[in-house]
């Protein structure tokens, strides 16, 4: 621990120096933001322990103003999910699911966003707890990894890992349209805890974002089909299809084993839009809601 509480005592001495810096900050799928300086491009990041040091610029809850042509409160969350947590560990998930259409409202200044994702952390399923997140993400608007304005009125998948060290891991973009079926996959290695994490679209397998993490003693044991909004004035701002189904679902335990009957669990964190989680007999995850209200 002594390193670790090396790097924390400078933080100060860091901040102050540099108070521009401070403004730098971006936001990431795992409902934080994150310093411009450790989001790090897949090339420099891929499969090195070391990029899992602590980011001298922590990651912050994201807090905004609102904006002021608009009145109404707004939230930037994991809106509506399932989860489902394995006591021995996950070592393999992977999901299907279906490019909708584009959100109808993209919020003042194009500053609301939408990622649909399947994911897996450590932590226990326990909101706010976990470490590390990977994460495939569909996204439609800005993230850390998608500064680029011009990118902000289209769907890209890519494959994103997370840490609560402040480290954000990008992958390439892979343009997506609607009718497109996204393919995530997350696996880990059999000797070490070398963590795979791709995505794709179906048929176009040529195309891939890649994402890999050595997550050294951290056990992965919980397992999500998410869709988060950034900045939600109003329901509009997600898909007006009012579902996203994810399908062909594959977990894996610590064991080896398949989980057969996957054990989801709704959560329902916000439920101004009638958001709901349906589960099908195959271990089908449906993330429902009203875009009208
Ligand atoms: C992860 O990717 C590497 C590099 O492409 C590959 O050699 C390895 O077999 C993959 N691991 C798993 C578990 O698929």
């Amino acid at each position: 621990m002594k390193p670790f509480l090396a790097l924390f005592s400078l933080i100060p001495v860091i901040s102050s120096l540099t108070v521009v810096a401070e403004d730098d900050y971006h936001e990431m799928p795992n409902g934080w933001s994150y310093h411009s300086s450790c989001i790090l491009p897949i090339g420099l990041s891929s499969y090195d322990k070391a990029s899992l040091s602590p980011c001298p610029y922590p990651p912050k809850k994201t807090t905004r103003t609102p904006h002021s042509e608009v009145a109404a409160s707004y939230y930037s969350d994991w809106s509506v999910y399932a989860q489902s947590v394995s006591s021995s560990g996950i070592t393999h998930m992977s999901s299907t699911w279906t490019v909708p259409s584009k959100p109808a409202n993209h919020g003042p200044a194009s500053q609301s966003s939408v990622y649909i994702f399947n994911g897996l952390e450590d932590g226990g399923g326990i909101h706010g707890k976990a470490s590390v997140i990977l994460q495939p993400v569909l996204q439609y608007g800005k993230s850390g990894c998608l500064l680029n304005p011009a990118k902000w009125n289209g769907w890209y998948a890519s494959s994103y890992v997370v840490d609560g060290n402040g480290r954000a891991h990008c992958a390439s973009l892979i343009e997506a349209n609607e009718g497109d079926e996204i393919v995530g996959i997350m696996e880990r290695s059999v000797d070490d805890n070398v963590w795979n994490v791709t995505t794709f679209v179906k048929g176009r397998e040529d195309e891939v974002s890649f994402n890999q993490v050595d997550l050294g003693d951290i056990e992965i044991d919980s397992a999500y089909a998410t869709m988060e909004g950034m900045v939600v004035y109003t329901c509009d701002t997600f898909p007006g299809e009012g579902r996203i189904d994810f399908y062909e679902n594959v977990l894996i335990d610590g064991k080896g084993n398949g989980i057969g009957d996957i054990n989801w669990v709704e959560e329902v964190r916000h439920d101004e839009c009638d958001q709901g989680v349906k589960v099908g007999s195959g271990g089908e995850v449906s993330l429902t809601w009203d875009p009208t209200l």
